[in-house]
């Protein structure tokens, strides 16, 4: 046992070095046209909302309280990837013909440990859970299976929390990198996610609260499928029948996404195939 507990601040705070660290396209020019037009709309989209809903003094006041909060509590990546990023992806593959992609969220790491063709992701002896194994093959656009294809994965634990980001975790617990077999093939031993919550103890959590949402996802895995040649998708899959993948409080389950397991060969848990198909670079 470890004394801390899990908390909002203390993944969001992991979070946010996280990504700070990642630096994502921070290099490069700025464009000061396309700023211009940016946020020129989004401003004025708030204006309108301000007029709409004919917004007061107090209303205004707690708005700024909330943002400054939002901050304090290292809850950006967190609540920007909950209810911002699926527009941002589904902008950004739109034009995709192969596999389809949904958001990263705030929790991935790179560097997990590889394996080639089949593996177990690093877990707890007393990992809870229904052992799962999942499997598929990576190809291109015609079908033709792309050997040394990466799959690299990651998911929260059966209590929803993620290594790296909540205490009293091992550091690569249900995380790792499959490369795929010759056959473009890749099994991966881990076991069913539960639906994870969003944090409800910081400002993200009090704005769901406050405007009577709920703070669910759906049980969910991550992954980015990659090759030399083709474009990288990051992606997320989801199980049939699964609580609330109907209503993702993040919007991020597409019907493409929904894995239907079955009994496991092995006898023990379940199975799924699914499988990648990569668009050209
Ligand atoms: C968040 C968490 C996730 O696991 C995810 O996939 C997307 C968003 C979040 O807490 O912001
Ligand atoms: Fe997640």
């Amino acid at each position: 046992m470890t004394s801390e507990t899990a908390t909002a601040a203390g993944s969001g705070r992991n979070a946010t070095e996280t990504f700070q660290k990642k630096a994502r396209d921070a290099a490069g020019t700025v464009d000061t046209a396309r700023v211009d037009a940016v946020a020129r709309d989004a401003l004025s989209a708030l204006h309108d909302v301000i007029r709409r809903h004919r917004l007061t003094y107090a209303e205004y006041d707690a708005l700024k309280a909330w943002l400054i909060r939002v901050g304090q509590d290292g809850e950006w990546p967190l609540f920007l990837d909950v209810f911002i990023e699926h527009v941002v992806e589904d902008v950004a593959n739109a034009d995709r013909k192969g596999a389809v992609g949904s958001i990263e969220g705030p929790y991935y790491v790179s560097g997990g440990p590889e394996f080639t063709g089949e593996g177990t992701l690093p877990m707890r002896d007393d990992e809870a859970g229904t052992p799962f194994l999942f499997q598929g093959t990576v190809t291109d656009l015609d079908g033709t299976p792309i050997d040394g294809a990466v799959v690299d994965f990651w998911q929260a634990d059966d209590a929803g929390y993620y290594s790296q980001f909540a205490p009293g975790i091992p550091e690569w617990n249900l995380r790792g990198v499959c490369r795929t077999a010759a056959d473009g093939t890749f099994k991966i031993h881990t076991i069913k996610p539960a639906p994870y919550m969003i944090p409800h103890d910081g400002a993200t959590g009090a704005l769901i609260e406050a405007a009577g949402w709920h703070p669910w996802r759906p049980a969910h895995l991550h992954l980015k499928v990659s090759a030399p040649g083709k474009q990288l998708i990051t992606s997320q899959l989801y199980f049939e029948g699964g609580e609330y993948v109907g209503d993702d409080v993040a919007q991020a389950v597409k019907p493409d996404l929904v894995l239907h397991p079955v009994p496991a060969e092995s006898g023990t848990g379940e199975q799924v195939t699914y499988d990648f198909a990569l668009d050209p670079a």
